[in-house]
């Protein structure tokens, strides 16, 4: 039995034209999944899809908005018509907003609802709901899947200023366990991966000054985390795949993977 062989699985990234959704769709590939890469950036997702190709996988770019069902859904039916049944979702899309970003400027009474429901949109109805809605009954339906969402260690604890942000991903925590429990006896697991800081393009801002030094959020960062450095996204795919297996996750279900350079066990 090999256990990190996926070859014959189908594989859902949403977002996989964004950083870490990106790296996380190549490492499910080089384990021989094929790849739906969805998004609504053609471009980024054409490049995912060259890149995989260029490494010896399969992989297909399927323009999709997260937030809309009717969008998924017609994804959705292009993946099955095109690579077979999706066996593996996995829940890339997401990030803060600056928006809702608390700052000296724009304290936390000054965020709007409207703003904060947007937040919530896109890190809980997009990243997590409307997809696990389409795809999940599918799966149940055929006794075979599994889901993989990405939350933040915010979600575990609240960083400053990204509160909306972190209000959504502790509730892809919990949606996460309530998915895992529902759909247990149906075949499908539902976990999460916690990444810990890693450059991308929805946290640049907070992370780097224009002229690309470290901000001092940076500073504060790598002085808790043991590790003291970022992440590197290739470094979220041991986790992915090793859920995405069924081989080697088959009794795992509503558990959360942290993968944060030891971030959340930093204390004094
Ligand atoms: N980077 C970190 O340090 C970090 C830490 C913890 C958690 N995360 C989480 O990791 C995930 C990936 O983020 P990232 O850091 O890799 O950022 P990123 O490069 O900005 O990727 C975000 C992705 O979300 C997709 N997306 C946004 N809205 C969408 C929509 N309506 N429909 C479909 N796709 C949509 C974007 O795709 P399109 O533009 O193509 O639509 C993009 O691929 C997010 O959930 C983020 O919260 C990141």
């Amino acid at each position: 039995m090999k256990l990190f062989d996926l070859s014959g699985d189908v594989a859902v990234v949403i977002g996989g034209t964004g950083v870490l959704g990106g790296a996380l769709a190549q490492g499910l590939a080089d384990a021989g999944a094929r790849i739906a890469v969805v998004g609504r950036n053609a471009e980024r997702g054409q490049a995912r899809v060259q890149a995989i190709a260029a490494s010896g996988g399969h992989a297909e770019f399927f323009g999709a908005d997260a937030e809309s069902r009717s969008s998924l859904a017609a994804a959705h039916r292009q993946i099955a018509a095109a690579l077979g049944a999706p066996t593996i979702l996995l829940n890339a899309a997401g990030g803060n907003d600056p928006k809702v970003t608390v700052t000296a400027d724009h304290p936390f009474e000054a965020i709007g609802a409207d703003d904060w429901r947007a937040n919530f949109d896109l890190n809980l109805v997009g990243g997590v709901l409307l997809p696990c809605q389409e795809f999940g009954p599918a799966m149940c339906e055929r006794g075979r899947g599994s889901i993989i969402n990405i939350a933040s260690v915010s979600a575990h604890l609240p960083l400053s200023r990204v509160v909306a942000y972190s209000s959504a991903k502790a509730a892809v925590l919990s949606l996460t366990k309530f998915l895992a429990r529902e759909w247990a006896p149906r075949g499908v697991r539902v976990n999460t991966i916690t990444p810990g800081f890693f450059p991308a393009e929805q946290n640049r801002k907070l992370l780097f000054n224009e002229d690309g030094s470290p901000t001092s959020r940076t500073e504060a960062i790598w002085g808790h985390t043991p590790m003291k450095r970022f992440g590197a996204a290739e470094e979220l795919t041991g986790a992915a795949v090793f859920l995405a297996s069924s081989q080697a996750s088959g009794f795992v279900t509503g558990t959360d993977i942290v993968v944060d350079g030891g971030f959340l066990a930093q204390t004094i």
